[in-house]
Order: structure tokens, then C-alpha cells, then sequence
């Protein structure tokens, strides 16, 4: 149980940083060009899921500055992770006479009594991130290419144990996000397309067997969930065997898989850290690549994502479409649900600078 105690500080170092930059996002209500445009000077909802993470504050963040600049008052909301708060959110939004919304779900299935009230209200809802399932009452949906996102954490994995020159055979475990968020599946299943042909070769082996989504999601992409199933992995399957390699869908669950590894000594000398992938490049995370800790993440410009959701917005109130460049793949159950997706790129420690430093997404000094 060596470093237990330093990962767990680590984790509280994040969560204490989250909450300082949540005290300039939060509940913010401002900005008014008034009179723009018919909804200008509206306010605009936008429930976010958890502050316990920071890119949903920098989403918050993002959303509200880009919502002022182009004239509209905002009202953020966030549902620390229970959906039935959230749902109570939107309804107070709905109440007070937002003229849209913009959610980020935290259960993609429960929102469809409150998205039928805000269809009631005529308010138009954007779909951030994460889509919502079986209401045809979501507009639009901005997101990433969510597949590709799985795509590059394997092919990473793929790369650095270099599979593809027959290097092998590699013992590695999988993790996925939450059950009840619609990217889970994609970021898994983009990932097992890139793995499988391995599996099925048995150059890459679960020593754990568990390979089927419902085998590996963790409920709310929690770390400390994420910790403790990969204790029990490595209690259980690796008394004589090491793991190379661990599918982290997510920077908060890296952090975990990392801290149950460093507890059974891996990182020092004669046990090397597997590769760890990750996503969303947390600020965490990024200096835990820099530490040679966690391998790789994938970097979502949130900056970008606000962009796209406020410009929904503007288009909608001013009846205008929406530019869109996906309208096949994001099905809700109840329609296909028009997207603009954006790239994500992988970042680890041979090109973090150039992307997240160059890119303006952090200073040099944010990351010491
Ligand atoms: C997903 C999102 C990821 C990550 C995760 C946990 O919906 O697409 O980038 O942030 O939630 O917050």
C-alpha cells in the first residue's frame, strides 16, 4: 500500500483546484447587450453535470463567456452528479423563462419529462456532450467524434506496446465509463474495435476475463470506483503476472487505476507503470504525463465545444439552422439527432506542449 497516500492527496490536490476555479464559474447570472435581436438579452439555461471534474467548470465557463459575447444573459447550474437534481434544475430553469437550454446529462434517460415542459415552454434544448436518449425534444447535439475518442486511447496502446510489429503477448485490463452516459458506449466501442483483433490473437490477454461493457462501466466515472475495481483486479488475477496496459476511458479514472497500481508497487524499478490512456487532459492528468505516470490522454477542446453549443443557440433563437456535420450516427431512440461533432486529439508526454501549451489550453506554468 506504498503510495496510497500520496495518490489519495493527489486526487484531493484535483478536486480542492476544481472547487477554486468552480468559486469563478458557478450560478453566474450577467452579461446584456440588450437589443440586439428578438431573444437578446434572454437568459440562457445551462446544466452542467458536476463540479467534482474540472472540464465541466471550464465547459460552465466557456459556455456563459461565449453566451454573454454574443448578448444573452446565462443562469449555470450544476447537478453534482445526481439526476434528480438536475431534473429539478431544468425545471427552475424552465420557471424562470430561460429562452434555451444547453445540458450536459448526467443520466441520459431521465430527463424526458422536463425536455416534454421545456417542448411545452417552445424552449429549444442543446444536447452538450453527452446526448439524451428517447425524447425527440433535444434540437441539436454538440459533441466529439465520441468513436474516434476510443479509436486513439487502443491505438495508442496499440502503439507503445508495439503490437503491430508482433511484440506480445501483453496482459491488459479495461475500463469504461458510466452505464447510464451515451459516450460510454462509443469511447468502448471505438476502443474494442482497435483491440479485439488482438484479443482474439491472444497478443493482448484480460487476465481478469472481463471484457463486456457491463463488466467494466464505472457508475458516474468515478476514480475511487475506478480504484477499488482494479485493486480487486490486481488482488485477484496478478499474484504472479503484470499488467502492460489498462483502457482508461477518462483522466479522473486513470487516477484512480493509477493509485491502485502505485499501492501494489508499480513505478518502482522491477515494476514498471503499465500504459494508462485517458481523456478530457485534466490538468491532473497532464502533469501526471509530464511525472512519466499516466501514458496518454485525449484532449476535447472545451473552448471549441462552448463555441459550437452558443452558436446553436444564437441560430436557433434567431431562426436560423444550425451548421451540423454529422446527421447519421447520433439516433436518441427517438430521432437522429443532428450533431456538429469536433476532433479530439491524443496528447502524452512527446506533444503535450505543442497541443495544450501552444494551444493556449494551459501555461507552462499551470503545469508545474
Ligand atoms: C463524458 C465526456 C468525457 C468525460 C466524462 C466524464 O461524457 O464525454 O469527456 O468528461 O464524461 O466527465
Amino acid at each position: 500500500m506504498r503510495n496510497r497516500r500520496a495518490a489519495l492527496a493527489a486526487i484531493a490536490g484535483a478536486a480542492s483546484l476544481a472547487l477554486t476555479l468552480t468559486a469563478c464559474g458557478q450560478d453566474s447570472e450577467g452579461g446584456s447587450n440588450e437589443g440586439k435581436g428578438s431573444s437578446k438579452g434572454g437568459t440562457i439555461g445551462i446544466a452542467m453535470p458536476t463540479k467534482s471534474s474540472e472540464r465541466w467548470i471550464a465547459d460552465g465557463k466557456n459556455v456563459v463567456k461565449d453566451l454573454e459575447s454574443k448578448g444573452y444573459k446565462t443562469k449555470l447550474v450544476y447537478g453534482e452528479d445526481d439526476p434528480d437534481q438536475q431534473v429539478s434544475q431544468i425545471e427552475n430553469l424552465i420557471t424562470q423563462g430561460v429562452k434555451a437550454i444547453i445540458v450536459a446529462a448526467i443520466d441520459n434517460k431521465s430527463l424526458n419529462n422536463v425536455l416534454q415542459q421545456a417542448a411545452d415552454a417552445k424552449i429549444p434544448v442543446i444536447a452538450y456532450d453527452r446526448l439524451i436518449l428517447g425524447t425527440k425534444n433535444v434540437d441539436y447535439y454538440a459533441s466529439f467524434d465520441n468513436t474516434k475518442v476510443g479509436e486513439l486511447q487502443a491505438g495508442y496502446i496499440v502503439d507503445k506496446l508495439g503490437l503491430k510489429s508482433g511484440k506480445g503477448p501483453f496482459n491488459i485490463e479495461l475500463f469504461a465509463g458510466s452505464n447510464d452516459d451515451n459516450n460510454t458506449k462509443y469511447f468502448f466501442n471505438g476502443a474494442m474495435s482497435v483491440l479485439k483483433p488482438y484479443i482474439d490473437s491472444k497478443k493482448l490477454v484480460v487476465q481478469s476475463g472481463q471484457t463486456g461493457l457491463t463488466q467494466v462501466t464505472t457508475l458516474r466515472w468515478d476514480g475511487t470506483t475506478a480504484q477499488k475495481r482494479m485493486d480487486d483486479i490486481l488482488t485477484k488475477s496478478y499474484q504472479s503476472k503484470k499488467v502492460d496496459a489498462v483502457l482508461s476511458p477518462y483522466d479522473g479514472i486513470s487516477i484512480g487505476i493509477l493509485s491502485a497500481l502505485k499501492s501494489d508497487d508499480y513505478g518502482s524499478k522491477s515494476k514498471p507503470l503499465p500504459v494508462v490512456t485517458g481523456q478530457d487532459a485534466e490538468l491532473a492528468s497532464v502533469k501526471s504525463i509530464i511525472a512519466g505516470e499516466q501514458t496518454q490522454t485525449v484532449y476535447k477542446d472545451t473552448r471549441e465545444l462552448a463555441k459550437v453549443a452558443s452558436t446553436m443557440v444564437d441560430d436557433v433563437l434567431n431562426g436560423k439552422k444550425p451548421q451540423t456535420n454529422d446527421t447519421k450516427t447520433y439516433d436518441n431512440g427517438a430521432k437522429v439527432v443532428p450533431a456538429y461533432l469536433l476532433q479530439p486529439v491524443s496528447v502524452d508526454k512527446s506533444n503535450y506542449k505543442q497541443v495544450l501549451v501552444d494551444g493556449g489550453y494551459y501555461t507552462e506554468s499551470d503545469l508545474k
